[in-house]
């Protein structure tokens, strides 16, 4: 909705009328798209001041630490409902009812295994590769086997592939980690529920099935349900820019997924317990504090700060509690490297430097910690978020597919050499 305009005054030109769009929230918004008719575009590196699309999925108040999806706070989806609950309403625009979301749950099960012949896919890579590195290449495959559903015009196909994704990337995950640890892939179980199909094919053998801890499958549902969706970051962008040029729905995950992958971004929560293990020893903690604060050192407290949030992680709130009862569930408060995370997390909250930037723990400090204590190893951490991201992905995706628009095609200011002549 367009009610005020901003004027945009260029020296020695007429000046430029640029209407001011309102969301149902949040700040106004300057629309700039009339500015290329002046000759002119508008720069901003790593989107500081750009809105890059207008969306009704997700609503961050990074000042206040709000985060809605679809108008519901995240603490109440998480404390009231589930994550494929959540994933019917970030795609759908509301949460089902009964009836729906049995029918959206019998329909995710459905799709839960993948195709035998993906298989042999895991076979061409090393078995001390990245997970995320085998994720990026087999998700990307998937468009290989269900041409069925690729055609991005058809409203059916879009939900089809949707559903796919859901179901087949806990399998995948798993996958993945059995085939670094030289275990027989496990199928899916779809008597279980979402999280706990996903530890059971993480941690059960065909020679041994273990009941699933119910306190390890809420708090996975519970990361599951955090990571779900996060509005226009990196990785949810990135998705956007690839689906734009038509591209099908798996490749554009797969997109996402290697965005996600670095340290900065998804890549944050296994970031947290490599620098754990760097520091070593509460000893050492305020040696590495003073580098997070040095302005020639590089290194950062990984797990503490945000783009968006400026207050705290409402997600981070959450994920705290769900530590807690995860490390008293597994008797485990006394590891080592735990009383680190806990005692970092006491001097980056009282310390000036991180108070004065509002440097708080982020959702990826928490999880990291319940992750590790669930004997997920690091390197799977980030796999895990991917798996969780990818309904808000696919959920942008369609949202971007079904109103209309426009191939992703950022401009740039240019600074290198003007036009010059090859002389030989
Ligand atoms: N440790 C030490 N100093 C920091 C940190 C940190 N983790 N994060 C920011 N700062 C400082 C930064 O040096 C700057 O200081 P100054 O004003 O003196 O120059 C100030 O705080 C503002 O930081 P910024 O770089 O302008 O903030 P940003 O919005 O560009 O970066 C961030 C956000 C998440 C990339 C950054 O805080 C960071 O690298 N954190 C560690 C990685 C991490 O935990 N990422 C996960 C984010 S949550 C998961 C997700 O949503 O993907």
């Amino acid at each position: 909705m367009a009610d005020k305009k901003a004027q945009l005054i260029i020296e020695g030109a007429a000046p430029v009328e640029l209407p001011i769009l309102t969301g149902t929230v949040g700040p106004e918004v300057i629309d700039v798209r009339s500015l290329t008719s002046t000759g002119r575009f508008t720069f901003d590196p790593g989107f500081m001041s750009t809105a890059s699309c207008e969306s009704k999925i997700t609503y961050i108040d990074g000042d206040k630490g709000i985060l809605l999806h679809r108008g519901y706070p995240i603490e109440q989806l998480a404390e009231h409902s589930d994550y494929l609950e959540t994933c019917y309403l970030l795609l759908n625009g509301e949460l089902p009812n009964a009836e729906e979301k049995a029918k959206f749950v019998s329909n995710v099960k459905n799709h839960t295994m993948v195709h035998e012949q993906l298989k042999s896919f895991f076979n061409g890579f090393r078995r001390d590769a990245h997970p995320m590195a085998i994720m990026c290449g087999v998700v990307g495959a998937l468009s290989a086997f269900y041409h069925d559903s690729l055609d991005i015009n058809n409203p059916q196909h879009r939900e089809i592939s949707a559903v796919r994704l859901v179901a087949k990337m806990p399998t995948l995950a798993a996958m993945v980690y059995k085939y670094s640890m030289g275990q027989p892939m496990m199928y899916p179980r779809n008597d279980l529920n979402y999280a706990e199909n996903f530890l059971h094919m993480m941690f059960n053998t065909p020679c041994e099935i273990k009941p699933i801890s119910p306190v390890l499958a809420k708090a996975m549902d519970k990361i599951f349900i955090l990571h779900a969706d996060h509005e226009q970051n990196a990785s949810t962008s990135t998705v956007r820019l690839a689906g734009s040029s038509g591209a099908n729905p798996f490749a554009c995950i797969a997109a996402g997924i290697a965005a996600l992958w670095g340290p900065a971004h998804g890549g944050a929560n296994e970031a947290v317990l490599t620098m754990l293990d760097e520091i070593g020893s509460v000893e050492n903690i305020d040696k590495f504090i003073a580098k997070a604060k040095d302005k020639n050192d590089p290194f950062k407290l990984m797990g503490f700060g945000h783009r968006v949030y400026k207050n705290r992680d409402p997600r981070a709130t959450v994920m705290k509690q769900t530590c807690d009862e995860v490390l008293t569930e597994l008797g485990i408060h006394n590891d080592p490297q735990l009383q680190l995370a806990m005692r970092l997390e006491e001097i980056a909250l009282t310390d000036p430097y991180f108070k004065e930037r509002n440097l708080y723990p982020n959702v990826d400090f928490y999880s990291g910690i319940i992750l590790k204590a669930i004997g997920i190893p690091t390197s799977m951490f980030t796999v895990i978020f991917a798996l969780a991201r990818t309904v808000g992905w696919i959920s942008h995706w369609k949202e971007m597919l079904s109103s209309p628009y426009k191939i992703g095609r950022p401009r740039q200011l240019y600074t290198g050499y003007e036009q010059r002549d090859l002389k030989k």
